[in-house]
């Protein structure tokens, strides 16, 4: 099973403020729709209050350590281990991890490629980051600029890592 981290980070790696993403960037959420779609997503707890409501068409796993109130078909597991054995009873190819900081910095060194949209813009109060990506680890294989427009005040850009093979 392929594992893909997708992620939205400013160039000094904000993703969050206030349980919240930092920007509105309509062409950013379409992609992480379009990567995600059909896959299994998991969240951290976090996450998933920040979203209030289960990705459609997507099985939703959130990883908490008390016991959650949560809506029909999201299913929560205690820890990383006990969610992934369930997810390899699914017969699913790829596990997209969605966030937020604490599950990203857990679980980069295990996963097989970022999709990490790289956010134009450098934020001064971030409160959640995503790690640093090791140059000596991953390699970018595919970018894709989007422009400032009437619908995105900040400029972006799409870009996939994937690991550096070892010899
Ligand atoms: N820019 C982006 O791409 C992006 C993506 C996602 C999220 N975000 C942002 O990131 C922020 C949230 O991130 P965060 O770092 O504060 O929190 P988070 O990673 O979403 O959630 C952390 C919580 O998840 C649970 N958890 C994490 N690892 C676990 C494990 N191994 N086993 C069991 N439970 C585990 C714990 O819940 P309990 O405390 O309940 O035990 C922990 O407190 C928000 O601002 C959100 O908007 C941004």
């Amino acid at each position: 099973m392929t594992l893909t981290i997708v992620v939205a980070a400013s160039e000094n790696n904000v993703i969050g403020i206030n349980n919240n993403l930092p920007w509105h960037l309509p062409d950013d959420l379409k992609f992480f729709k379009k990567i995600t779609l059909g896959k299994p997503v998991i969240m951290g707890r976090k996450t998933f209050e920040s979203l209030g409501r289960p990705l459609p068409n997507r099985l939703n796993i959130v990883l908490s350590r008390s016991q959650q109130s949560l809506p029909e078909g999201v299913i929560q597991f205690r820890n990383y281990e006990a969610a992934i054995a369930y997810i390899q009873t699914q017969n699913c190819e790829e596990l997209c991890v969605i966030g937020g900081g604490v599950l990203f910095a857990e679980l980069i060194n295990s996963v097989d490629q970022i999709f990490l949209t790289r956010v134009h813009t450098i934020l001064a109060n971030g409160e959640v980051f995503f790690p640093t990506i090791d140059q000596n680890i991953w390699e970018k294989v595919w970018e894709e600029h989007h422009p400032e427009d009437d619908k995105h005040a900040i400029s972006f850009s799409f870009q996939r890592y994937t690991k550096i093979p070892t010899n």
